[in-house]
C-alpha cells in the first residue's frame, strides 16, 4: 500500500514524463527559423516543451542563454516564457517598455498561497497592488521609519551576538541564528512581538514548498489529473491551513490587544506601541482622492508577502556575504580592518558609523551582484510587443535572469571572483539605475524593502566581523567552504553554515 501510494504521488508522473520524451525523441525545429521574428528557442519536445532541459536553477537557464542569446523564449509545458540575460535586455523590458511589464505572473500555488494574489508581490497592476505598495512605503518602509527601528535593530544585534559568545569556541550553524535574527527584528517592527525558532522555521518551510511545488496544471493542463493522482491539492490544503491558522493568530492577538485597551485582558503580551499590522487593522486607508478597504485576507496576504521577504531575502543575502568573507581571508581581513579602525574602542558598531563604510558596502554590492536573491525577476506582457527587434505575444511570461547579469563576462572582469574591490572606483550601486546590478529589480514594481535589508544587513555584518574572527570548523581550509547554491525561486545556501567564532577581543 505504502509502495502504491510512494509510486502514484512521487514516481508516476516522471515516469510518464519520460515516456513522452521517448517517444518523442525527435527534435523540433528552432522556432526561430519558423517564425523569423520570434526570439530564438532552444530545440522542445511536444507537451513538455523546454522543463527537460532545466534542472530547476538559474544555472542551467545561463547555459541555454549562453548558446541562443541574451533574449530567449522557452516553453514550460504550453507556457511561452522569455528569458533575459543581458543588462541591455533588462533595460528594455525594465525601464524602456516598462508600462508593458507591470504584471506579474501567476499560478494555481501563488493564488493559494497569497489569497488569490492579495498580497503585493504577486497582486496584479492596479488599485489593490498601488494601495497596498503605498501603504507598506508609508508605515514600513520608508527612510524615517527604517531610521526609526535602530534601536530594535541593535538590540537584537546584540543578543545575536551574545548568543554567539556563549558558543565561542564550538560550531554555530550561523545560518540558522541569521534566519533568527533578521525574522526577530522583522516580527518586532511588523507586529511587536518575536515567535519562537520552531514556529519560525515551520512557517517559512512550509511557504517555500508550497511556492515550490511543481502542478502540471499551470504547463501541461491535459496532464492534471496527475496533480489529483498525486494528492497536491489536499498537501497545499493542508500546508495552506497551517499557515492560515499562524496569520489568523497574528491577526487576533492584535485585536485583542485592541480590545484590552476597554476591558483590560492582560492575556495577550504584545507591544503597546502601534505597529504595521495596526495600520492595517485600522481598516481604512483615506486619502485625499480614496478611500480603500483592507479585507482580512487582504492583511494575510500582504503581512505572509513582507514576513518571507523581510525574512528569506533578507538572511540570505546576509548568509552569502559571510560565507564569502570566510571563503576569502584577505577580504575579510581587509573589512575587519576598516571596521575595527573606525568603530575603535566602542562596544559595538553603530548605524551613525555604518556611512564611512566604504568597503562594508562594497562587499554587499558584490554579495548580491553573485548571489542575487531572486536570482530570476518575474514578470509578465501585458500587451504584443516588438521587443529588440522580435515579436512577442501579449501573457507572455517574462524572467529577468539577474544571475546571469551578475556573472556577464562582458560585463565584469573574473566574474566568478568574489571582489569588492571592484566597486571602489566604480558608480555603481544597486537601486535600479544601473541594469548590470539590480539585485532588486526597478521602477514601478521594484523592491520597496531595499532600505530596510540595507540597514539590517550592514549593522549585523559589521558588528559580526569587528567582534569575532570567523572561521571554517577546524581543520577544514576556506577556500574548501562548501559554496553549493540551493535550486527554486530565491537561491539561499543549499547546506547550513556553521562556522566557529573565537573572540577576536572582548
Ligand atoms: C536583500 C533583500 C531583498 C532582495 C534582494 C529583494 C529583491 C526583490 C526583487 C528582485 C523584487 C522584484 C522587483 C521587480 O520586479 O523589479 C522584489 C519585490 C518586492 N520586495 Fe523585495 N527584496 C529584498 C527585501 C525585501 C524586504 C525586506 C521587503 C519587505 C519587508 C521586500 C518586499 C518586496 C515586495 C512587497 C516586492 C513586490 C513589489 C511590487 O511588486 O511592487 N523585499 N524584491
Amino acid at each position: 500500500m505504502f509502495l502504491f501510494k510512494f509510486i502514484v504521488s512521487s514516481v508516476l508522473p516522471f515516469l510518464i514524463l519520460l515516456v513522452i520524451k521517448l517517444i518523442h525523441h525527435k527534435r523540433t525545429t528552432h522556432s526561430s527559423q519558423k517564425h523569423e521574428n520570434r526570439p530564438p528557442s532552444p530545440w522542445k519536445l511536444p507537451i513538455i516543451g523546454n522543463l527537460h532541459q532545466l534542472s530547476g536553477n538559474q544555472r542551467s537557464l545561463s547555459i541555454l542563454a549562453k548558446k541562443h542569446g541574451p533574449v530567449m523564449l522557452l516553453h514550460l509545458g504550453c507556457v511561452p516564457v522569455l528569458i533575459a540575460s543581458s543588462a541591455n535586455a533588462a533595460r528594455e523590458i525594465l525601464k524602456n517598455h516598462e508600462p508593458m511589464f507591470l504584471d506579474r505572473l501567476k499560478s494555481t500555488n501563488l493564488g493559494k498561497i497569497t489569497y488569490n494574489f492579495k498580497d503585493l508581490t504577486f497582486s496584479p497592476y492596479g488599485e489593490h497592488w498601488r494601495h497596498a505598495k503605498r501603504i507598506l512605503v508609508h508605515h514600513l518602509l520608508s527612510h524615517n521609519k527604517v531610521s526609526s527601528y535602530q534601536k530594535v535593530r541593535e538590540e537584537e544585534v546584540t543578543l545575536m551576538m551574545d548568543i554567539i559568545k556563549e558558543s565561542c569556541g564550538s560550531l554555530v550553524n550561523f545560518s540558522e541564528l541569521m534566519i533568527l535574527h533578521t525574522n526577530n527584528v522583522f516580527c518586532r517592527v511588523a507586529i511587536g512581538r518575536k515567535f519562537e525558532r520552531k514556529k519560525v522555521k515551520d512557517l517559512i518551510e512550509l511557504s517555500v514548498v508550497m511556492i515550490g511545488l511543481f502542478r502540471f496544471v499551470d504547463y501541461m493542463p491535459s496532464l492534471s489529473w496527475i496533480d489529483k493522482l498525486r494528492g497536491l491539492d489536499s498537501t497545499m490544503e493542508n500546508h495552506h491551513k497551517k499557515v492560515d491558522k499562524f496569520l489568523d493568530g497574528v491577526i487576533e492577538e492584535h485585536l485583542c490587544k485592541k480590545r484590552r485597551e476597554y476591558d483590560s485582558d492582560k492575556s495577550c503580551e504584545i507591544d503597546e506601541e502601534q505597529c504595521f499590522i495596526d495600520v492595517l487593522l485600522k481598516n481604512k486607508e483615506n486619502d485625499d482622492t480614496t478611500s480603500f478597504l483592507f479585507e482580512r485576507d487582504d492583511i494575510k496576504g500582504l503581512f505572509l508577502d513582507i514576513f518571507l521577504a523581510g525574512t528569506i531575502q533578507t538572511f540570505s543575502v546576509l548568509e552569502w556575504a559571510l560565507s564569502e568573507l570566510v571563503q576569502n581571508p584577505k577580504t575579510m581581513k581587509k573589512l575587519q580592518e576598516e571596521v575595527r579602525e573606525y568603530a575603535q574602542g566602542k562596544p559595538n558598531v553603530t548605524d551613525e558609523d555604518l556611512a564611512k563604510l566604504e568597503y562594508l558596502n562594497a562587499v554587499f554590492k558584490e554579495t548580491m551582484r553573485l548571489h542575487p536573491s531572486p536570482p530570476l525577476i518575474p514578470r509578465e506582457l501585458t500587451q504584443d510587443l516588438n521587443l529588440m527587434g522580435y515579436e512577442i505575444k501579449c501573457g507572455t511570461k517574462v524572467f529577468i535572469n539577474t544571475w546571469a547579469i551578475g556573472r556577464d563576462p562582458t560585463l565584469w572582469d573574473e566574474p566568478e571572483v568574489f571582489k569588492p574591490e571592484r566597486f571602489l572606483s566604480s558608480p555603481i550601486d544597486y537601486y535600479g539605475a544601473y541594469f548590470e546590478l539590480i539585485p532588486f529589480g526597478t521602477g514601478r514594481r521594484g523592491c520597496p524593502g531595499i532600505h530596510y535589508s540595507k540597514a539590517i544587513n550592514e549593522i549585523t555584518l559589521a558588528n559580526l566581523v569587528y567582534k569575532f574572527d570567523l572561521a571554517p570548523p577546524s581543520g577544514e581550509k576556506p577556500k574548501d567552504l562548501d559554496m553549493s547554491e540551493s535550486s527554486g525561486a530565491l537561491i539561499h545556501r543549499k547546506n547550513n553554515l556553521f562556522l566557529v567564532p573565537p573572540l577576536a577581543f572582548k
